[in-house]
């Protein structure tokens, strides 16, 4: 029997072979510096990022591939759009209870070392934050509106456009974390009213592992988390005004951005009819995982409501444990927490931890018949 991989939130699995390639390239006949000396490698391998800019500036529909600027993961382009804009002593981050600690453990840094205040807004029932409730927790020292895009535990989509309406109105950035949609789910950025948006570059785009960035609104300018050489205003030992070299200091992951211009362009093919599947493969997931007994789902009830992630527990048997079993049987989901303690305490999963089953991009229906078949099998020899 052939592994299944239902692990696809953490990090998907395969790599297309474009993305193969293009790495393979990178680390070849690509390789140089890019940005850096003025030969025609080089100049060659700054193409390289350029064209991985235009990719995903083209997939959210941004107008300025310069206003995307590249980092080592998601945690990284959050870490620059919260400390990068939250002025902290005296600030106010208006946030929410889904959040990944990527975004909490940021947060809890600023308030402890910097005196940083924080809301974190609780979902309803349903999983989803009412966009209102963004609107009351404002205050007079408000800097930044954050959100998850989705929930990485319980999958649930959430009303960025709203919020983003709302953070307009009140002239405060909206930053997004876009960890479990983009590439999944089909939007553009004026869709989201996100002023700042963070993105990994290894989940649903498809691409190598350390790769991630955050789309900066032009009009925004954030302090740089990093300083160091650029290649550009050289002269200087303060670092440069303009994006993105501003905020990408030192050489870029030249193999890991050749690899994600391929997996954007796999990912943007047919992103609808890709979520169209997803929404069957999830649907089925939903159906069959309600089909069983003692089975608890967290999250929306409708498949629509949510990214390809399903969440739950069963019977009394620990979410480790039976992610253990899973993997005994070839099948490879993840157990126990998933570094967003908020959501885990809301659903009082804290202790006890949910198993998390995500569908990725080549995800197949069989799959997820054979993955319930043997949740069935599990439950049998409890
Ligand atoms: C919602 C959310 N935000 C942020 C992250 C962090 O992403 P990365 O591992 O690329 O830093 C994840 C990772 O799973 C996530 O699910």
């Amino acid at each position: 029997m052939e592994p299944i991989y239902l692990d696809n939130a953490a990090t998907s699995r395969p790599k297309p072979p474009e993305v193969l390639e293009s790495v393979r390239l990178a680390l070849t006949d690509w390789n140089a510096n890019p940005g850096r000396s003025g030969h025609k490698h080089a100049v060659r391998a700054g193409r390289v990022v350029l064209e991985c800019r235009e990719a995903l500036a083209g997939l959210l529909g941004a107008e300025d591939p310069l206003s995307i600027a590249f980092g080592q993961n998601c945690t990284d382009a959050l870490n620059l759009a919260i400390r990068g804009s939250a002025p902290c002593e005296g600030g106010h981050v208006v946030s929410t209870m889904l959040e990944h600690n990527s975004v909490l453990r940021v947060l809890e840094d600023l308030r402890l070392r910097q005196g940083l205040e924080y809301t974190l807004l609780a979902p309803g029932p349903e999983g989803v934050v009412e966009p209102e409730a963004f609107r009351r927790a404002l205050r007079p020292n408000t800097m930044l509106i954050e959100c998850t895009h989705a929930s990485n535990v319980t999958g649930a989509i959430q009303p960025v456009g709203e919020i983003g309406a709302i953070a307009r109105e009140a002239g405060i950035p909206f930053l997004v974390d876009g960890a479990q949609a983009i590439g999944a789910v089909p939007f553009f950025l004026a869709e989201t009213g996100a002023s700042l948006y963070a993105f990994p570059g290894h989940k649903a785009l498809l691409g190598p592992q350390g790769t991630g960035g955050l789309y900066i609104a032009p009009s925004l300018r954030l302090t740089p988390q990093r300083h160091g050489g650029t290649g550009t205003e050289s002269e200087s030992i303060r670092q440069p005004e303009a994006a993105p070299e501003r905020y990408e200091a030192g050489t870029l992951n030249l193999p890991g951005i050749a690899g994600l211009t391929a997996g954007v362009k796999v990912a943007a093919e047919d992103l609808s009819s890709a979520r169209e599947r997803e929404l069957a493969l999830t649907e089925a997931l939903l159906d069959g995982l309600r089909a069983l007994h003692g089975v608890t789902i967290y999250g929306p009830r409708d498949a629509s409501a949510r990214v390809g992630t399903v969440a739950f527990n069963m019977g009394d048997i620990s979410s480790a444990d039976l992610a253990d079993r899973l993997d005994a049987r070839d099948i490879a989901v993840r157990g126990g927490l998933h570094c967003a303690p908020m959501i885990h305490r809301l659903l009082g999963t804290l202790e006890r931890g949910a198993v998390r089953a995500s569908i990725g991009r080549y995800t197949t229906m069989e799959e997820i018949a054979r993955f319930l078949i043997v949740l069935r099998e599990i439950q049998s020899e409890l």
